[in-house]
């Protein structure tokens, strides 16, 4: 394959990551990783998968940085996650820290690359990595508007038993408590949810939506989820290689967009060779205004604490 795509991190996001690259015949992988093994023998593992599953994909693991180089792509997954009862935020400093020395060596090794932050606090994570590559802004962006979409979109699937794909939804803000699902721009092969589904209903899949993260960590007990995390990098990187201008929601920095600057949150955006080419400002009424803006609030106070 003569596309190359860098994930760092082997946990269960990465390897997951590397595992639907493989299958969607994107890009040969390298996972990066500290702990030496690790990388290399999930690597193997799965390059020794792609006979039966019909894939090409040279996959490695290393725990060599200088190994990225020549990357189109970084998918950064590195990080702590979760634990039951935590919020993303209370991860900050530690994962500011592993952000910000992946920063460096992604700048010294792939300066070319595109990077695709799926580390928590997402938003926050994604404006650090911004800042110590020194990277143009629309080479990187945050992974979390896709995944907190395709939640609300299974829910909504599970709660009319439609076909998921059907299915289409918009959730902006900041990839947290503060996340913001727009029923009023979410459909059913076009049909409005409101034509569908009660208010009350609307209301409580919205929740289950913003605590769709934490619904898994309790689960889990020991770590958050890393399936669909890792399909909507992968659809990322799709729209990125194959220059879709596909509409999402994504991570990235406003210049003043919905009354919101110097910040990226989760907005519409348009997904091409370019990164993030546009974003989309819809017509939000007066209460999602307010709380896309909320959002924004709160990490701006976030981002004082990491010294911005
Ligand atoms: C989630 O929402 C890990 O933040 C990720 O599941």
């Amino acid at each position: 394959m003569n596309k190359k795509i860098a994930v760092i991190g082997a946990g269960n996001v990465g390897a997951s990551c590397a595992l639907y690259l493989a299958e969607a015949n994107l890009a040969d992988i390298v996972m990066v990783d500290i702990i030496e093994g690790v990388p290399q023998g999930k690597g193997l593992d799965l390059t020794q998968a792609g006979p039966v599953r019909g894939y090409n994909a040279k996959v490695t693991g290393t725990n060599k940085f200088s190994d990225i180089k020549g990357a189109d792509i970084v998918i950064m997954t590195a990080g702590l996650a979760r634990k039951p009862g935590m919020s993303r935020e209370d991860l900050l400093n530690m994962n500011a820290e592993i952000v910000g020395s992946v920063a460096k060596e992604i700048k010294k090794h792939a300066p070319q690359s595109y990077v695709i932050v799926v580390s928590n606090p997402l938003d926050l994570m994604t404006f650090h990595m911004q800042k110590v590559t020194g990277f143009p802004r629309n080479r990187v962006f945050g992974q979390a508007g896709i995944l907190d979409s395709i939640r609300f979109r299974a829910f909504i699937s599970m709660e009319l038993g439609v076909a998921m794909t059907d299915t289409q939804a918009m959730v902006l803000g900041g990839h947290g408590d503060t996340m913001v699902p727009l029923p009023r721009y979410t459909t059913v092969a076009g049909i409005p949810i409101s034509e569908l589904i009660s208010k009350d209903r609307i209301k409580a899949i919205s929740e289950r939506t913003r605590g769709g993260g934490g619904e898994i960590v309790k689960l889990l007990k020991t770590g958050s989820a890393y399936y669909a995390p890792a399909a909507a990098t992968v659809d990322m990187c799709r729209a990125v290689f194959s220059d879709e201008k596909k509409v999402l929601p994504a991570s990235a920095y406003l210049t003043g967009q919905y009354g919101i600057k110097d910040i990226y949150i989760g907005v519409p955006v348009v997904l091409g060779a370019n990164g993030v080419e546009k974003i989309l400002e819809l017509k939000l009424n007066k209460s999602e205004l307010a709380a896309l803006q909320a959002s924004a609030k709160t990490y701006k106070e976030h981002l004082k604490i990491l010294g911005y």
